[in-house]
């Protein structure tokens, strides 16, 4: 595959650029690293209105850019949100992006007794004033989507899945697939713990500031625990033998060929010999029989729990 499409295939997650986050990079550092993707064909970067003051850097980072596309977020914790939250979300995204329109907003919600009908009817209205250009959803399980495709076009669903956290197969890929929504992975790497930085080590990381001490870590210790991990970065670490790959690659190329799986979220790392490698992982597909061989190690050794994020909000 050519550079250029393979571009096409991921984004940039762009948590890691909140001032309270693990990485408390410098804006200098920020702009850099944003410099650095664009270099390689990046223009998808995935934000949200909770992520500090990530939605201001990007806006800063890419005015002018109209060829790159900023995907944000509305999340609403607690009650159904009244018509003014919204509209203060999405004032606040606008003038954050510093844009007239905002490419994508991705709906945040887990409470079922969501207003649909009043929620949408104004998401609606900003579709349809052609402020936003397009709706998704993140983290909605199966009965919520369906009721969200009653009301709203939503064009996208964001959602964790890598080969340790598989939620979304039990229910919500084939509603996704029937209804042509694509699956947008985040977790991709469980924060990196699917790296050959890992592979061997006998004790997870008490890495309480990274995301992967603080958010995978509890999604592993349900799913199977770290031993679990090690096996299956042995055995990524093989099929990456075959065809020279690292085992992030691996990881990233297993899950490209997933059923319904659209654009990959990456998660933003300053580190250029990450960029460069994570960006090259779809170079070379890996064949069926290897797709086969990781989906059943990983069958094994992890339970599913749930069919979408769940457990993590008590
Ligand atoms: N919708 C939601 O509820 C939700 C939840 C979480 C995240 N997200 C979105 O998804 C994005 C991605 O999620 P994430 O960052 O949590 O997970 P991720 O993409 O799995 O992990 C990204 C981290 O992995 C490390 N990494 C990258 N390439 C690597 C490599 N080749 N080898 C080893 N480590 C590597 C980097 O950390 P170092 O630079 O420290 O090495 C990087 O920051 C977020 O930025 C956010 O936009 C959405």
């Amino acid at each position: 595959m050519e550079q250029e499409k393979i571009a096409d295939c991921f984004m940039v997650g762009c948590w890691q650029l909140d001032d309270r986050s693990w990485k408390a990079l410098s804006e200098l550092d920020v702009e850099r690293t944003i410099d650095t993707y664009l270099a390689w064909g990046i223009k998808r970067f995935d934000t949200a209105d909770i992520y500090g003051r990530s939605e201001k850097l990007l806006g800063k980072c890419l005015k002018g850019r109209s060829d790159c596309e900023i995907w944000t977020k509305a999340v609403f914790f607690g009650a159904v949100p009244t018509l003014q939250q919204i509209q203060y979300k999405i004032d606040s995204s606008l003038r954050n992006l510093q844009r007239d329109h905002l490419d994508c907003v991705q709906i945040h919600w887990h409470d079922p007794s969501l207003d649909f009908a009043s929620t949408f009817e104004i998401f609606n209205q900003y579709l349809a004033k052609g402020k936003i250009s397009q709706l998704g959803v993140t983290n909605f399980n199966t009965t919520m989507l369906k009721r969200a495709l009653e009301y709203a076009p939503i064009k996208t669903h964001q959602v964790q899945y890598n080969l340790i956290d598989r939620r979304v197969e039990t229910s919500i890929q084939a509603l996704c697939l029937q209804h042509k929504i694509p699956l947008i992975p985040y977790g991709s790497l469980a924060g990196g713990f699917l790296s050959n930085k890992f592979l061997g080590v006998k004790i997870p990381p008490a890495e309480g500031e990274h995301c992967r001490g603080f958010y995978y870590n509890h999604m592993i210790a349900k799913h199977g625990g770290w031993s679990a991990v090690q096996e299956l970065l042995q055995t990524m670490a093989e099929v990456g033998q075959k065809y020279e790959m690292t085992i992030a690659q691996v990881a990233l190329n297993w899950l490209k060929q997933q059923p319904g799986v659209g654009t990959i979220i990456l998660g933003l790392t300053e580190n250029r010999q990450q960029i460069k490698t994570d960006l090259e992982a779809l170079q070379k597909p890996l064949e069926r029989l290897d797709i086969q061989k990781l989906s059943q190690r990983s069958q094994a050794l992890f339970q599913q729990v749930g069919d979408v994020y769940s457990y993590e909000r008590h």
